[in-house]
């Protein structure tokens, strides 16, 4: 995965506008920043998923086996209950080996792996996919059609689908959220210029709501000209870090269907937070 994430951030930061795929903030030090955020009051997103799954998780996990989760979360533990087994799947080897110590008593998988690209994964009886922490929501529609795609080719009959997004519109509390008063979001978004050898200190953290494309926008600005990876990034340039976008049911029941899923049950927290149920059609 090092040679992927070289060969994709330096292309990101060739491209214009530049970027870096989001997925590549958690690697080094990023996934335990990132768990930093989630304990701030301002990050609701966490809290509410939390709650939610302390409410439903009997339900939802009712007949499951196997719990497969998509892009390690914290808060998994929750849902694997009576199962027998446990498959974290992720980019990212020390996210998934802190994924399998939280869970105990059942047998446990690790998958590296792009849920971008196609995967396999282990694991008895029927299974519960799970995407939780707004994950999806960190895709583009494209990506995203792609996502369900693959995650739809790997799930048998019965099988089920959990996806934990924000559904909320309110740009205030949505940008508070990512600009919280300790500084957890800052730090999170400036380790990828560590992990890459540049100085954080030469960048502005900048999260901003977009209300017309309902997505939380996430960059970092350069103070001066300096070098990220082997790339100039001149005074003022920005290169962004993340898009975060809020979508309606609508959307995504619209969205499950064309992968060949079927949207079941919405959970709703009164953040805005909800947790998606999905079958294979
Ligand atoms: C928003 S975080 C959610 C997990 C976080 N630990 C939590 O508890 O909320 C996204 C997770 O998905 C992983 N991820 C993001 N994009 C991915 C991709 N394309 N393929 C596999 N994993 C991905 C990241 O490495 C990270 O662990």
């Amino acid at each position: 995965m090092r040679e992927r994430f070289d060969s994709e951030v330096l292309a990101a930061l060739r491209s214009k506008p530049k970027y870096i795929p989001s997925k590549w903030l958690y690697a080094g030090d990023g996934a335990a920043l990132f768990a930093e955020v989630t304990a701030q009051p301002e990050y609701y997103i966490a809290a509410a998923e939390t709650c939610l799954l302390a409410e439903h998780s009997q339900d939802l996990t009712e007949g499951v086996g196997t719990l497969v989760d998509l892009g390690c979360c914290d808060r998994s533990p929750a849902l694997v209950g009576n199962m027998t087994c446990y498959v974290a799947v992720d980019t990212n080897p020390r996210a998934i080996e802190t994924a399998r110590g939280a869970v105990s008593g059942l047998t446990t998988y690790g998958v590296q792996a792009d849920l971008l690209d196609n995967f396999e994964v282990p694991g008895p009886g029927a299974r519960l996919f799970a995407l939780l922490g707004q994950t999806y929501g960190n895709f583009d529609e494209q990506s995203r059609c792609v996502l369900l795609r693959n995650v739809r080719s790997v799930m048998g009959d019965g099988d089920r689908l959990l996806i934990g997004v924000d559904l909320s519109e309110d740009g205030a509390r949505i940008e508070a959220a990512y600009n919280d008063a300790a500084g957890a979001s800052e730090r999170f978004g400036l380790e990828i210029l560590t992990t890459l050898g540049a100085d954080p200190r030469s960048f502005d953290y900048v999260a901003k709501w977009d209300g017309r494309s309902r997505a939380l926008r996430i960059s970092l600005r350069a103070k001066h000209d300096e070098q990220v990876g082997g790339v100039v990034v001149a005074e003022g340039e920005a290169i962004l870090i993340a898009e975060s976008y809020r979508l309606s049911v609508a959307q995504l029941s619209a969205e499950l269907k064309r992968a060949g899923l079927v949207l079941r049950r919405v959970e709703s927290h009164t953040s805005g937070y909800a947790l998606i149920n999905a079958a294979t059609l």
